[in-house]
């Protein structure tokens, strides 16, 4: 038997293990190996029930997607699954760990299930814009009823075991001997007829969803309307409806076929992309291999803003205590005040229990006295964007900090290397640029600058997964990768404003494109204050940007920025105020307010994203340029199955983008749409940025 699967025989049970590192993913061998294991099962007649599970405490991670894309390789999973689920005695799934995807449709085929605490499962294909594509579709509506799957399948988020006992999904908890209570079970839940039970024979949830197909068509459309992406989130529908109409072998074929045609679809191959340069981007880099990192037991946070809150709730939903210093008590007192405003908010919304609040909120501790600091183990500085302020900082917490503590800077625009030359001990200051609301978003910028040691690098990495973040290490650069490249298309913004471009107009063809949304009402809900004070300080201009702010408007905060808010309302609503002005300036500068159409609106916000992010890989700043795309796609509400700036480039290709850049360039007179030397090198090799290998960085 492939050594993908064990089976052990006893005391009247087949034990059949996964074992298939790193995540039991089941692939090719797993597939023959259940295969064989089964038959043996069969056979045996000391065998009278079967137990599977997977080794390594978890149960099975998924299909393995490294075979998407390639030849079919035998045995399939619809024929291993029929296998299981025929099986003439009773086959009971024990999940530890996660039973995620064609884990958790293995786990469906079985009579039983039994999963312990802490366990994870869910279907999460749509996150990879595929459907769960070997009867999840199927079978999930069947046990649960089409309400709880249908939110499930195309939300794609695991639930724990005891969510998963309270929907019905598995029979019982596990605890103590699961080998024995699932032999328990299984004798007690054995049916009438001897045969044990199968999800594809339950027919209350399907009855009851064919009686009133128009609900499950509204809750359907609702959330294809959430969805990401919308082909995948329509298919998956359709293959739920089918669910309820079609009878279950049919559904299944039905199922089959939507699921293959999401596979051959580009949406879904960027998805997959971008999977494995999530995987790519977090791995150590060579320089920090060597060494173990920090363990992170204390942490303190320099600074109770916006940023300072946010982080400190980062570091309490990991479990680690955490204090916030401020200057004063009033400013603390505000910085906690807001961080509980925030949990209420969650608490309110049903994202979070009372008890875990009051957990949470324990674990977080306001100061004004840097007593605590000599104790963290990592202090992460996040005070005012100003160099000699942080300098000073610095320079302080170099005084106080325990040797060997990790120094992280927030900053999202200054040297990270002057900051590290305020201290004695550069190795030990790294860069950690969280985005804002930082306890809500993935991304996480490490950077990696001159002098900074393996030893903080590798902590900051590892403090980065345990923090749930998405990390990727780049180098020092004004605004690291992803504001860096948001700066080349903000000067676009406000270059197609002055040739009379409206912001609703710049807004909709980034939507149209899949953003979340547009970058000027993005600018009013981040502040337009902000870039003006940044601008102002670098003695750069930008005639619109700077008028807006000279109004008063500084974005959603002031209730209006490029757009008017309603009080209370997010929704920006164009305000003629500013659209007369950037009309009759644009007049007065000779432009014709309409003359620029949405394919060039489109060209000029994206081209000199793509550019900047070539000069970044020449200049080595970012590894390689699938962890650009991360960036983009964690941080900056790039659509996901796009894939990311950099591997969009290269599907349109290269010679197409250098040729557009270069015409740009001339039309526009502007030199930093001149095609980055990398392009051109590219372009004359016939290659793209996918084939470049990472760099040393
Ligand atoms: N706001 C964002 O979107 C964002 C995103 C990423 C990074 N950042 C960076 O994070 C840092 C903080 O930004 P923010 O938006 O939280 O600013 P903020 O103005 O909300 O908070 C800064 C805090 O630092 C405190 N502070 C100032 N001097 C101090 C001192 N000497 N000792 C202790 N505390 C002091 C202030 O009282 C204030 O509470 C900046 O470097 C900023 O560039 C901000």
């Amino acid at each position: 038997m492939a050594s993908a699967v064990q089976l052990r025989v006893g005391g009247g049970v087949g034990v059949v293990v996964i074992d298939y590192p790193p995540v039991n993913a089941l692939g090719a061998d797993v597939r023959a190996g259940l295969l064989e294991a089964l038959a043996r099962c069969r056979e045996d007649d000391s065998v009278l029930c079967v137990v599977l599970r997977g080794a390594r405490g978890s149960f099975v991670a998924g299909a393995d997607i490294r075979e998407f894309g390639q030849p079919p390789k035998p045995p399939s999973a619809i024929e291993v699954f029929a296998a299981i689920e025929n099986m003439n005695k009773p086959v009971v799934a024990v999940i530890e760990g996660v039973a995620l995807g064609g884990g958790l449709e293995l786990a469906l085929v079985c009579h039983y299930r039994l999963a312990v605490a802490g366990a994870r499962l869910g279907l999460p294909e749509i996150k990879l814009g595929l459907l769960p594509g070997a009867g999840g579709t199927q079978r999930l509506p069947r046990l649960v009823g089409f309400s709880v799957a249908a939110p499930m399948i195309l939300g794609g988020e695991p639930i724990s075991a005891s969510e998963a006992r309270d929907i019905g999904l598995i029979d019982a908890l596990g605890e103590g001997d699961l080998i024995e209570q699932a032999m328990a079970l299984a004798n007690s839940l054995r049916s009438t007829d001897g045969r044990p039970p199968s999800i594809r024979d339950l027919v209350q949830h399907v009855e009851g969803a064919r009686r009133d197909l128009a609900t499950l068509d509204a809750a359907l459309a609702a959330l294809v309307k959430r969805g990401r992406n919308r082909r995948a989130a329509e298919a998956a529908a359709k293959a739920i409806r089918a669910a309820a109409t079609e009878p279950f072998e049919e559904g299944l074929k039905r199922e089959r076929a939507l699921f293959l045609d999401l596979l051959n679809s580009p949406e879904s191959k960027a998805q997959r992309y971008l999977f494995f340069a999530e995987r790519t981007a977090g791995k150590v880099p060579p320089k920090a291999a060597s060494v173990g990192p920090v363990d992170v037991q204390r942490a303190a946070i320099i600074g109770a803003g916006t940023m300072g809150g946010g982080i400190a709730m980062c570091f309490a939903a990991a479990g680690i205590p955490v204090t916030v210093i401020d200057r004063d008590d009033a400013s603390v007192a505000r910085g906690l005040g807001v961080v509980e405003a925030n949990y209420r908010k969650t608490v309110e919304r049903g994202g979070l229990s009372r008890a875990e609040m009051l957990a949470r909120l324990a674990l977080i501790r306001g100061a004004t006295s840097w007593d605590d600091l000599g104790s963290a183990d990592v202090i992460i500085e996040a005070v005012f964007e100003e160099l000699p302020l942080k300098k000073e900082i610095f320079g302080r917490i170099d005084k106080v900090a325990k040797p060997g503590a990790v120094l992280a800077t927030n900053t999202s625009t200054l040297d990270v290397d002057a900051i590290a030359a305020a201290t004695a001990r550069p190795e030990s200051v790294v860069g950690m640029h969280f985005f804002s609301p930082a306890h809500i978003m993935r991304l996480l910028e490490i950077i990696d600058a001159k002098k900074t040691g393996p030893m903080a690098l590798r902590t900051a990495l590892m403090l980065g997964k345990k923090l749930g973040k998405t990390s990727v290490v780049v180098g020092v650069c004004d605004g690291f990768v992803g504001n860096r490249m948001a700066l080349g298309r903000g000067a676009q913004t406000e270059r197609l404003m002055q040739e009379g471009v409206l912001p609703r107009d710049i807004d909709r063809v980034s939507l149209a494109f899949g953003f979340a949304m547009g970058p000027c009402a993005t600018g009013d809900l981040a502040g337009l204050d902000i870039s003006w004070r940044i601008r102002k300080a670098k003695g750069r201009v930008a005639p619109i940007a700077d008028w807006i702010c000279e109004q008063g408007r500084f974005g959603q905060k002031t209730g209006k920025g490029y757009y008017r808010y309603e009080p209370g309302s997010r929704t920006p609503i164009p305000d003629p105020e500013v659209e007369s002005f950037i009309r009759s300036r644009a007049k007065s500068l000779g432009h014709d307010p309409g003359a620029v159409g949405d394919e060039e609106i489109f060209d000029r916000l994206m081209l000199p994203m793509i550019n900047e992010g070539a000069r970044i890989l020449e200049e080595r700043v970012a590894r390689c340029a699938s962890d650009i795309d991360v960036i983009w796609a964690n941080g900056y509400g790039w659509p996901v199955w796009r894939g990311g700036p950099m591997y969009y480039a290269d599907q349109v290709g290269l010679r197409i983008v250098r040729d557009k850049l270069a015409r740009y360039t001339a039309k526009l007179g502007d030199e930093r749409l001149k095609p980055a030397a990398l392009i051109e090198t590219l372009v004359g090799s016939g290659r793209s940025f996918a084939d470049l290998p990472p760099n040393d960085r």
